[in-house]
Parts: C-alpha cells; structure tokens; sequence
C-alpha cells in the first residue's frame, strides 16, 4: 500500500518531541516529506534546534525549515513554564550534525505541495499555532486541493487549558486558526477532549526513566519534567497531547468522534481562542461537515501502543549513541 505522505509543522515541545518519536518508530507506515517548526512553546529558534536535534537523534531523516516568528496579529506566548527553559523539560539531546533548510517554512510548505503530481496529496499533521498553515493558505490559496486533510492538536468542543475555555495552540493564534478553519480543507480537531485521556501515569513514566532505552529514557526524562513541574503533578498522570493525531492516523478505531464544522472566537474578549464545533448535522449539508472532532479514547490502548513504539524505537538506535 502507498504510504501516506505527511509533513508535520510544530513546536517541540516536550509532547511535540515525543510525538516525533512516535512518528519515527512508525517510519515505515509513514513519508514523512519534512518537518516545518513555528513560534509555540518556546521561541522560534528554539523549538527549529529542538526540531533539528529531536529528528535527527530518533533517525527520522527528513529536512527542518524555520517558520514564523510570532502570531499573526498578536505576540508570542511561550510555556516554558511547562516545557522548560530550553523547550524540552531541560532535556539534552545531541547537537544535530544537519542543518536547517535555507526556505522559510511557508515556501517550504508551498514547495512540496506543488511538486507533488496530479494525483497526489499531502496530510499536514499540525502540534504547535497554526501560524505557518494559516499564512501558506493566505499566500497561495491554490494548494488547498493539494492537501488530503490537517490533523492537528488544539482547541477543545468543552474546556480549556490556558482560559477556561481555550487551549494553547488556539489561544495563542486563533486568527491563524480561523483562516484554516474556514479554507474549506478536511480537518480532524484532536482537542483537549481527548488528549486529556491520553496520558501516561506516573509509574508508566518512572519505568520510561529507569530503562536503560535510550528512546524511552529521553521520552520518560521529558514526561518526567513536566509531571514534576506542573499542576499535573496532583493528577499522576501527564498527557502527551501531540501524540494524538499520530496516534489517530494509525489507530483511528481507538477513538470515537462527531462530523463538525469547526470556528473559533477571535475577539479580545474572555472567550479569545475558544473553538466552537457546530454538531447540529440537522442543520447542515453533509459536505459542509467537513470536519471531525475527536471526543474520546481508549486510554489503554493508548499508552501501550505509544510506549510499546518508544522501546522498539530505542532498541533500533542501541549501539548508535552511548547510554
Ligand atoms: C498543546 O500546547 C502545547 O504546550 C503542547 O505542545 C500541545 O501542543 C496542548 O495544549
Ligand atoms: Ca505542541
């Protein structure tokens, strides 16, 4: 079967990191044509090294391109308070011996939509703002049909994580949201509804820590941080929120979801960043629901497919760095 071509814009980010360890122990199921990064968790220069270094030490041997800055209206909002100082809970990984393309990550994007062939299209799974996607449609509205559909994290249908009703990645640039949100392209919202779910619990994240997986470890090092430096500490468990649309790639039959249209709140007011997903399909022509908002998971399912992929991901690098 042809693999499913992806490029993958994001933050890193602990849980963008991980996600990215995911992605690399499921290299063969996937094409992954190149990783763009964009202003989230951490500065823009530090979430592209972490992209960088991140890619390279778990073997996905793709090209990293620089994106945007800032939002598109507003200025950055960083969490280091929850990924750390250095964006990757003070986790060091090896200084890349590969480089940053030359393109920006816009005219990167745009580059390997247009030279795909008539036929073929592109997943964009998306884990930071979604800054980089909002401007490539602003940019060049042509390359909309070249895209199969965004898989993204971020937003919520109840509850938020920065307002009570607004999650990071929306919150941070609901403008640029909005612009994806209305371009029409087939969308899988994996919100806090159900990233929430997918955790790790504390003992699941000790064992990562003690193994001596050199994958798992980095993994359980990173997860560690965050449980440790957050409110999630109280919960025992730390959710690996951008694990999920890879996860839904693969395993979409441990999820449950609705058909949506998808909006979002751009005002200055307390509701700033919250989505809206319309369910009434009463309401709408079945194309106009173009859109799926994942509700729930299988929380077991979850974790054991994700730790099982960070130990088989780790055996295939022994021997490839010192423990
Ligand atoms: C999202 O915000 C970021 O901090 C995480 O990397 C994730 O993409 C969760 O709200
Ligand atoms: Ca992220």
């Amino acid at each position: 079967m042809e693999k499913r071509r992806i490029i993958v814009d994001c933050d890193p980010g602990v849980d963008d990191a991980i996600a990215l360890a995911y992605a690399a122990a499921n290299q063969d199921k996937f094409q992954i044509l190149g990783i763009t990064s964009v202003s989230g968790n951490q500065s823009i220069e530090k979430v592209t090294r972490n992209a960088l270094n991140v890619a390279e030490y778990f073997g996905l041997d793709v090209p990293v391109a620089r994106g945007m800055e800032g939002p598109l209206v507003k200025e950055p909002l960083l969490a280091r308070e929850i990924h750390g100082e250095n964006g990757l809970g003070q986790c060091e990984f090896p200084e890349a011996s590969g480089t940053v393309v030359k393109e920006h990550a816009v005219l990167f994007l745009y580059k390997k939509l247009v030279e795909l062939s008539k036929k073929e299209k592109i997943t964009i799974v998306a884990t930071g703002p979604l800054t980089n996607i909002a401007m490539l449609l602003k940019l060049f509205p042509e390359v909309k049909e070249k895209i199969l559909e965004i898989v993204f994290m971020g937003g919520a249908a109840m509850g938020g994580n920065v307002t009570p009703s607004a999650e990071f990645n929306i919150y941070v640039d609901p403008e640029a949201a909005s612009i994806v949100f209305m371009s029409g392209i087939p969308l899988v919202m994996c919100g806090l509804d159900v990233t929430l779910k997918c955790t790790l619990k504390r003992n699941q994240v000790m064992k990562l820590c003690q193994s001596g997986n050199p994958a798992a470890k980095i993994c359980g090092d990173m997860a560690g941080f965050v449980l440790e430096n957050t409110s999630t500490k109280y919960r025992g468990e730390v959710s690996v929120h951008d694990a999920v649309p890879w996860m839904y790639l693969l395993h979409p039959e441990i999820f449950t979801g609705k058909r949506t249209i998808l909006s979002v709140e751009c005002s200055d007011g307390q509701a700033r960043g919250t989505t809206v997903c319309d369910l009434r399909w009463w309401n709408h022509d079945e194309e106009e629901l173009n859109s799926i908002v994942l509700l729930d998971a299988d929380q077991e399912r979850f974790q054991e497919y994700l730790i099982t992929a960070l130990y088989e991901l780790g055996e295939s690098m022994k021997g490839k760095y010192k423990e």
